[in-house]
């Protein structure tokens, strides 16, 4: 089996270009892959392309290679994608952050071929995701590879990776039993007997164990092997990420026809509803951030050195768990926490809001039949989520059942796994859908959408208190921070980073005092693409990053979570941004994971503290006007010191630039509703056959009087893109039912007052 890269050599066309299917492009644009079409317009915010493009490129196909199996490649194509060759469709994919193939064989011709990939990110009403708060990056975002085979090869073309699916199980004390199995296929119509030959070879070239198959094949032939491993050196997370190879090679009449190299890890782990987690017998923390697949200038087609970067940017931090969301990621990424021992949590893009044209919510079994079949042998993955916030709009039992479907279906693929969701804060802790899965996650950002800071540890005490046995954690929380803006009264929706520290030291000791809690994820690692969003003093973006899109400016935050969680001595000043201050007295804020820490201002020695507090503060240093030099330094047990310096400048006047001047917040109206008069409003007793408040918008929309009650008290809303995609599911009681629409009850009222006169049509 030979395996070519194809990343060059492409023409790209945007727009709607039919005429490409089968003909060459004119005036193409010479492009490389990976290749995200919304590169730059994607995190602009000011509109981007949805629709169809086109990627060309010629292939040759040698008179050897026409008598083979060839078989094309995608890591992904961002949203759908159809695969024409010489003008005819061969193949496609609507799982748009999957890896799909396509079997080329009945299109190829010896000499030139034309292969035309048309990829379209545009919605659809029953494709994943439906609504979301990040941009849909369109493009044939990731690797394209040919792959030309002899007639006998483990399984390509099951909707996994390998064909070969390694599943572990700790049966004793240190025992382990490995399974290997998989389907062999036979392209032609004779049997043949072949052989497989697997080993499990050590990281110091120890051989652990050798074993032959022999196999008959006549089209296809499944096979298993199951093996007992004594003792096994442990896959340890952070500490030792110690891996195996398995190495399975398929043999014909003595010579190799195809061969896999699958790591594996072994590991237990447990989660627990009372205390928490445990890997390989072992309490820990998840000590999780969450990541996005894009970065600044490239949208979603990153390198693999883009990877590395954030995975050293995630190392740096101390980080021993990330949640990769919304969606399946490059299977590069997940070798990475595979290598570096970071515990995963996978998932899918069943996100907000479900769809109402496929009953059987097709595309998310498929989405999440992918990612369990691709991403199965890394050892990193702990769960599969198979929602996230997907009662955003409403949560009722249609809902329920379909979350319960795919929690059957990942259990089904995968018993050796956790099953997982992720809850909006809405969800009651009494919901029964906090019984579909094995873990339970919600999103809280107690502190910055609703509420206060504070209430994040009511929230889980709470649900604690109730579902004392359903395993819980933090699955989001986090606030948006521009670096540029600074604050010495941080508030909520100021988008300091003053505020940002506040926000999530309270919820690292909210998670640090609960033993339940399981963890966090931090929302988010990196800001990211989010064409929706215009707040916070920029467009396009989503700002809670610890880390800014570009990975150029680790924000203050970035540092606390360093202090809480790495093991690497450090310390950084707080504030370091917040250049010019206006008072003479300010607290220096530092931030170490060492306990004993000296300031100095202006090379003089001022005072020193001695706490295992991650965040230490220093009150009331006295700022001369002009410039100030503040030194830290801290020291470890075995005397060696680290420092940070950074320049102040005291200045007379407040420095308005790091005010956000107007508090855009379109997505959270306040009190819009004062223009109405909801002094003197009764309840009304609704009248069956006429419109209300428990209608769908779009049943209210069938009525043109109806659909005006609507539109005279949500004309705005009813603007935006996201409500389009709501209307079939929502109502007006459920939107008076999520924080951000701030739907008084009186309000529910008087519109029930003007709809509930309204006969419905008879049908
Ligand atoms: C949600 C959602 C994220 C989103 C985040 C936010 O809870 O799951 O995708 O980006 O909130 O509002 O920042």
């Amino acid at each position: 089996m030979r395996v070519l890269n194809l990343s060059d050599n492409w023409l790209f066309t945007k727009g709607n270009n039919e005429f490409c299917i089968e003909k060459e492009i004119d005036n193409g644009e010479h492009i490389t892959l990976p290749h995200c079409f919304n590169a730059i317009d994607g995190q602009s915010g000011d509109g981007m392309f949805k629709g169809e493009c086109c990627y060309q490129r010629k292939l040759n196909i040698s008179n050897e290679d026409i008598n083979k199996f060839t078989f094309l490649e995608i890591g992904a194509a961002s949203i759908i994608c159809k695969v024409y060759i010489n003008g005819q469709l061969a193949g496609g994919s609507e799982c748009g952050f999957s890896m799909f193939r396509v079997f080329l064989n009945p299109f190829l011709k010896a000499g030139e071929n034309l292969i035309s990939i048309m990829v379209d990110n545009s919605s659809h009403d029953d494709i994943y995701p439906l609504m979301a708060d990040f941009s849909f990056y369109g493009g044939l975002y990731r690797e394209v590879k040919l792959i030309i085979s002899e007639a006998l090869h483990f399984n390509l073309m099951d909707n996994g990776k390998d064909g070969i699916y390694l599943t572990q199980r700790n049966i004793d004390k240190d025992i382990f039993e490995l399974k290997i199995n998989g389907k062999i296929v036979n392209e032609l119509s004779d049997p043949k007997e072949g052989k497989i030959q697997f080993k499990l070879i050590s990281k110091e070239e120890k051989i652990v164990f050798s074993k032959i198959l022999d196999v008959k094949v006549l089209k296809e032939t499944e096979f298993c092997l199951v093996e007992e491993i004594a003792k096994p050196n442990l896959w340890e997370g952070l500490e030792n990420p110690y891996l195996y190879r398995l190495e399975a090679e398929l043999y014909y009449e003595d010579k190799i026809y195809d061969k896999k190299t699958i790591e594996v890890g072994f590991r237990t782990i447990e989660i627990t509803p009372d205390k928490g987690v445990f890997l390989n017998g072992k309490a820990i923390k998840l000590n999780g951030v969450s990541r996005h697949q894009d970065f600044a200038g490239v949208g979603n087609a990153l390198t693999k050195e883009h990877m590395d970067l954030d995975m050293s940017i995630i190392k740096e931090i101390g980080a021993n768990s990330i949640r990769l969301s919304h969606y399946q990621h490059n299977d590069y990424f997940y070798t990475l926490c595979d290598r570096e021992g970071i515990l995963v949590w996978a998932e899918i893009p069943f996100i907000s809001v479900p769809t109402t044209s496929d009953k059987e919510n097709k595309n998310a079994k498929d989405q999440l039949e992918r990612l369990i079949k691709q991403a199965y042998n890394h050892s990193s993955i702990y769960c599969w989520g198979v929602q996230n916030e997907i009662t955003i709009a409403i949560e009722n039992e249609t809902i329920y059942e379909m979350v319960k479907e795919l929690s059957h279906m990942a259990r089904k693929l995968d018993s050796s796994r956790f099953i997982a969701q992720a809850n909006i804060h809405s969800v009651a802790n009494e919901s029964s859908l906090n019984e579909l899965t094995d873990i339970v996650g919600y999103n809280l950002y107690y502190g910055w959408y609703y509420k206060e800071i504070r209430d994040l540890e009511k929230r889980l005490d709470e649900f604690h208190k109730t579902r004392p046995d359903i395993p819980v954690m933090v699955t989001e929380y986090g606030v948006d921070t521009n670096p540029k803006l600074h604050s010495y009264n941080p508030v909520v929706k100021d988008y300091t980073e003053e505020y940002q520290l506040l926000f999530h030291n309270n919820a690292l000791k909210t998670f640090n005092e609960r033993a339940f809690v399981l963890g966090g994820y931090v929302w988010a690692m990196f800001d990211f693409g989010s064409e929706i969003r215009n707040e916070g003093g920029e467009k396009g973006r989503n700002q809670k990053g610890l880390v800014t899109i570009d990975r150029k400016i680790k924000k203050d935050t970035f540092y606390l979570y360093k202090a809480y969680w790495s093991k690497n001595s450090f310390v950084k000043l707080a504030g370091s941004r917040f250049v010019n201050r206006h008072k003479e007295l300010n607290d220096i804020v530092v931030l170490s994971n060492l306990e004993n820490v000296k300031l100095y201002l202006n090379n003089q020695f001022i005072s020193e503290i001695n706490t295992s507090e991650p965040m230490k503060k220093f009150n009331d240093i006295k700022l001369t006007l002009g410039k100030n030099i503040i030194k830290v330094e801290a020291f470890d047990d075995a005397g060696n010191i680290y420092s940070d310096e950074m320049i102040l400048n005291h200045v007379k006047e407040i420095d308005e630039s790091y005010i956000l001047l107007k508090h855009e917040d379109e997505k959270h109206v306040v009190n819009w509703f004062e223009k109405f008069d909801l002094s003197n409003v009764q309840e009304v007793a609704i009248k069956e056959g006429y419109y209300s408040t428990f209608d769908t918008i779009e049943k209210l929309y069938e009525n043109e009087q109806a659909k005006e009650v609507f539109r005279k008290y949500f004309g705005e809303v009813a603007k935006s893109q996201q409500f389009k995609v709501m209307k079939g599911l929502m109502t007006i009681d459920s939107m008076s039912k999520r924080s951000r629409f701030n739907i008084p009850k009186e309000l529910l009222s008087a519109i029930n007052r003007e709809l509930n006169v309204i006969a419905k049509k008879q049908d």
